[in-house]
Parts: structure tokens; sequence; C-alpha cells
């Protein structure tokens, strides 16, 4: 027995060393944590329990036959975060690059298939030279069974990627498949083609970081969903986000205590929507003075910043927050603010997290860019998302909620439960300056100063339909509400809504404009 278990701890310490102390210093070098380190930090403490540690590759090729791969280059296995189980693995750059082989490719679809058989979410930390060259096509195969997986616990389990490394070719597209994934600066890079291919194809110089690092993905392409600015943050982003979400699709959200009192009322809301309506103001002020302890945690913070969108709490219940940001592109909604917001509404809606969308946009952003690059299908995904979502929906109209982009953003029409509206609520097909322009044309051509009969017809339609009445009065707003009481408002708004049960006409699919 003695004999049998000094073999085991020899194997073990030889699989723990990973690539070996050199490697691991150069990794260090690099600025990189190992995957071992970078486990013991995402976990709870003392709860990685790892499966799969003898497995080895089986390949011949190349020399293979005599490669010693510990581990086969990714640690796999589970353990806690906040005391919930969670799936991990977490590829070993210091072992023949962190490349997936075969069996690497079957340790990674070993935990996929657990996770989702067991409703856990799971957790990859990639760091990674790509598919193994001398392995092939049984790479190749490994993959395509890793992408398969992540499709089909796509809405059932979360599925969080954190890229600590290269991440290149199609080996990107287990990352995009997964609902969120966060990037590290400086040491993560993702890109189909690198730099040199770029260069033969088609001339473009480019540096790998220009061209597929952490903020050109969270500034630029919107792949990124979070940065780190090293490993510790970007996995500390990663336990964060999971403190918002249920552990698979048909569990609720765990729930906080929280001591910050659901009705306190905050007067500076009142002084936050400036009285001229075409001045712009930080919808930020106005979500961290509504959420507990003012914690809110924003995605995508740097692409489509029009839009806001985010997890908070209220009264310790995670909720979803969408809101037209007016301090840019006066708050309009474009092709990128809609794909933005379509897909965190579904990610709201697959895992039982209520929205509140806050509202003050003019429309959607007019111009040639726009309509070619497909406005109308982008556009239309903002419907999609809202009007299939079943989750809990509150909508609060801050100012302006004109024509299209009224109804995209979460009204009563598209879906949702409660809208409430602030006095300074203005809903309208449009503007006051265009709408005067239009139905007053020959009034304004006919008089002796068109500017001023322009400026006063304006404000006649402004007094008659730019305010929350109308729309309350036909119903399609619930309350009209003081401002200073908007937290206690949506608290209560959320409260009677938590069991509620929607349904959609049973069918294979939809099929969302993409
Ligand atoms: C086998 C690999 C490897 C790979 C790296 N290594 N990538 N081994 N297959 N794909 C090995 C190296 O030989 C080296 O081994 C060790 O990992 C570290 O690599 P270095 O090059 O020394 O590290 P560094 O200078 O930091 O450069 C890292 C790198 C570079 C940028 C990732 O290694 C690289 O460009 N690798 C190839 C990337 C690539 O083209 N992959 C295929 C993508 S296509 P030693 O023994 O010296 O330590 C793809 C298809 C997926 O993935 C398709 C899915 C549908």
């Amino acid at each position: 027995m003695d004999d049998a278990r000094e073999e085991l701890g020899r194997r073990l310490s030889h699989i723990e060393a990973m690539g070996g102390p050199q490697r691991v210093a150069r990794q260090h070098e690099s600025g990189k944590w190992t995957a071992r380190e970078r486990v013991r930090y995402l976990l709870d403490e003392d709860s990685f329990e790892e499966i799969g540690a003898h497995v080895t590759h089986r390949g011949t090729l190349f020399g293979m036959a005599d490669v010693d791969a510990p581990a086969d280059g990714v640690i796999t296995g589970y353990g806690r975060i906040h005391g919930r189980p969670v799936y991990v693995f977490a590829q070993d750059f210091t072992v023949l690059g962190g490349s997936l082989g075969e069996m690497h490719a079957a340790k990674i679809q070993r935990v996929q298939d657990l996770a989702l058989k067991s409703g856990v979410p799971i957790i990859g930390l990639n760091d990674s030279g790509g598919a193994r060259i001398q392995e092939g096509v049984d790479a190749l195969n490994g993959y395509g069974e890793i992408f398969k997986r992540n499709t089909w616990a796509s809405g059932v389990i979360p599925q969080i990627t954190v890229v600590m490394g290269p991440s290149a070719g199609g080996a990107v597209y287990s990352p995009a498949l997964t609902d969120v994934i966060v990037m590290v600066r400086h040491t993560a890079q993702m890109f189909i083609t690198g730099p040199q291919v770029i260069q033969a194809v088609t001339g473009e110089q480019v540096s790998a970081e220009a061209l597929g690092g952490a903020d050109t993905h969270l500034k630029r392409s919107g792949v990124a969903h979070f940065v780190g600015k090293n490993d510790a943050e970007a996995l500390d982003v990663v336990r964060e986000v999971l403190s918002f979400l249920p552990q698979n699709w048909m569990e609720e959200p765990p729930v906080y205590e929280t001591q910050d009192p659901l009705g306190r009322a905050d007067p500076m809301l009142a002084e936050v929507v400036p009285s001229d309506p075409n001045k712009p103001y930080d919808v930020l002020a106005i979500i961290e003075r509504v959420v507990d302890d003012s914690r809110f945690v924003e995605w995508q913070k740097g692409y489509a910043d029009n839009l806001v969108v985010g997890f908070g709490r209220i009264g310790g219940h995670s909720v979803g927050i969408v809101a037209n940001q007016p301090r840019i592109l006066a708050g309009t909604l474009d092709i990128n603010a809609s794909d933005k917001l379509a897909r965190f509404v579904r990610f709201c809606d697959a895992f039982n997290i209520p929205v509140v969308t806050l509202v003050d946009t003019p429309g959607y952003l007019p111009g040639t860019a726009q309509e070619y690059g497909g406005i109308i299908r982008h556009g239309a995904k903002v419907l999609y998302a809202y009007a299939e979502a079943t989750v809990p929906k509150v909508t609060v109209i801050l100012r302006k909620a004109y024509g299209g982009a009224y109804l995209a953003m979460c009204s009563r029409a598209l879906g949702a439960d409660l809208v409430l509206a602030w006095p300074t609520a203005e809903i309208a097909v449009m503007g006051p300056e265009g709408a005067a322009n239009i139905i007053f044309r020959r009034e304004i051509e006919a008089s002796p100063n068109p500017q001023e009969a322009k400026a006063r017809m304006a404000d006649e339609y402004r007094r008659q339909f730019a305010n929350p009445y109308v729309a309350a009065s036909r119903g399609y707003i619930d309350a009209v509400i003081d401002p200073v009481r908007t937290r206690e408002h949506l608290a209560q708004s959320l409260m009677v809504l938590y069991n509620k049960h929607d349904e959609r006409p049973k069918k294979r699919h939809g099929n969302m404009p993409v």
C-alpha cells in the first residue's frame, strides 16, 4: 500500500509541476499566472477537486510519442464560488503552449458534459496556441465537439470564458459561443487570423495587441464584455458576475441581504435630468442612486456607450438594467447599441433575471452608415428580445421616448409588465421641433418670422403631447411617479412580479434577425 501511495504521490507531483520550472518562470515573466494558480485564485479556498489529471495525449506523429505533457495541457475539475458549485477548465500554456489536442479537448468536453447534466455553471480559462499542430485533424475535431457542447449548453447553464493568453484561429469560437468573455489587458489576444497572415494577404500592418487585444475587443468589436488589468482582476470579475446568476435556467438567482432601505428616497434624482430637454446628463447617476448600495456592474463599458447595460440588485434581488445614455449620441439607438441591448436582454431572460429599462432616447440614429449597415435588422433584435422575454419587465420613462425607439425600449406594447414615467417624460411620434416642421409647415412658411413661429409651434406641440399624461390617459403608462422615490417604486413593482408566469406559443425555435 505504501508503495502504491508513493507512486501516486510521485505522479501527482509530476503533474503539479506542469511544464517544468523554466516554462513556469517564463509564464510568470510574461505577467501571467499558471493554470493552477488561476484555478486556485478563482475558486473558494481549498475547494478545487481535479478530474482527469492523469489523462495524456495519444499522439505519435512529429515526435509526439516521446513528448511528456502533464495533464495534457489543461487542468479540469470542479469547486465552489461563493459556496456554489462550478466546473472549470484552465489551459496550461507551460505544456505544449496549452495547445488543444484530442485528449486535451476530451477533458474539456468531459467537464462541459458534467456541468450541463448537473445544471452547474462552467468557467473556461483560455491560454493556448490553438489546435495542436502535431495532432492535426484530431485537434480540429476536438474543437468541433467543444463548440457543439457550448451551443447545447447555451441558455441552460451560464458559460463564462476568461481569455488570459493567446486565442487564435477557430479557437476563438468557443469563447464567442459562451455568455460572457473577460479578457486580460496586454496578455490576452483573440483573432481569427494573426498579424502575419493579414500582412501577407491584405498588406495591412497591425500589431497583435491592436488587432485582438483586450481593449480592441472591449471598445471596437464588442466581443469582450469585461477587461481585467491582470489575471487577478479578470478572475474577480467572474466571481462577481456569477453572484448575479442562478446555477441554471430552472433556478432563481441568489438573493443577498442588504442594509440599503427599499423606501430610500433620493432628492438628487429630482436634479439629474436638466429642464432643457436638449441638455445631456449621465444616466449612470440615476442607476447608481436606485440600486442597492450604489453597486452597478456595467457590461461592455466602452462599447456603444449610448446604451448602458449591466447588473445591480434591488432589495437583494438581481436585476438587469438597460438604459439609454443621453451623454453619448443623445442616447440614440444605433446598430451596436441594438446588438448590445438584445444580447443582454436575452441573457437576462435565459437566466430568470428581471429587466428594468430606463428610457431617454430621441430615436434610432439617422444616417446612411446606419441604413447601409443594416439598422433595420439590428434594430429589430431589440424588439425581438423584449417581446420574446418572459421575465418581469419594468420600464421607467425618464425623458424622451420618441417614435420607434419609444416602442423598442420595452413599451407596454412589447410586453412591459409595468410602465412608470417621471413627470419629465415626453412620449411622442417624434421630437417637438421635427413634428412642428411637418404639421405646421404652412403656418411657419406664411409667418413673417419663421424661426420664431417654428419655436412657438414646437412649444405648443410640446405642451400638448410631450408629457406623460396623454400616454397615461390611454393606459400605456401605469403611473407617473416622483423621481425621488424611483427605487421604492421599482422595488414594489419587482416584488409583485417575482411570481410572474408567461408563456409564448410553442415552436421549435424563433428566427431572431441576426
Ligand atoms: C503545438 C504549440 C502550438 C500549437 C504553441 N506551441 N502553439 N505546439 N501546437 N498550436 C508550443 C511551442 O512549440 C512552444 O513549445 C510552446 O508552445 C510555447 O510557444 P512559443 O511559440 O514559444 O510561445 P510564444 O512566443 O509566447 O508564442 C505563443 C504563440 C505562438 C503566439 C501562441 O506559439 C504561435 O503562434 N503558435 C501557433 C498559433 C497557431 O497558429 N495556432 C493554430 C491556430 S488555428 P516549446 O516546447 O518550445 O515550449 C486553430 C484552428 C482551430 O487553432 C480550428 C477550430 C475550428
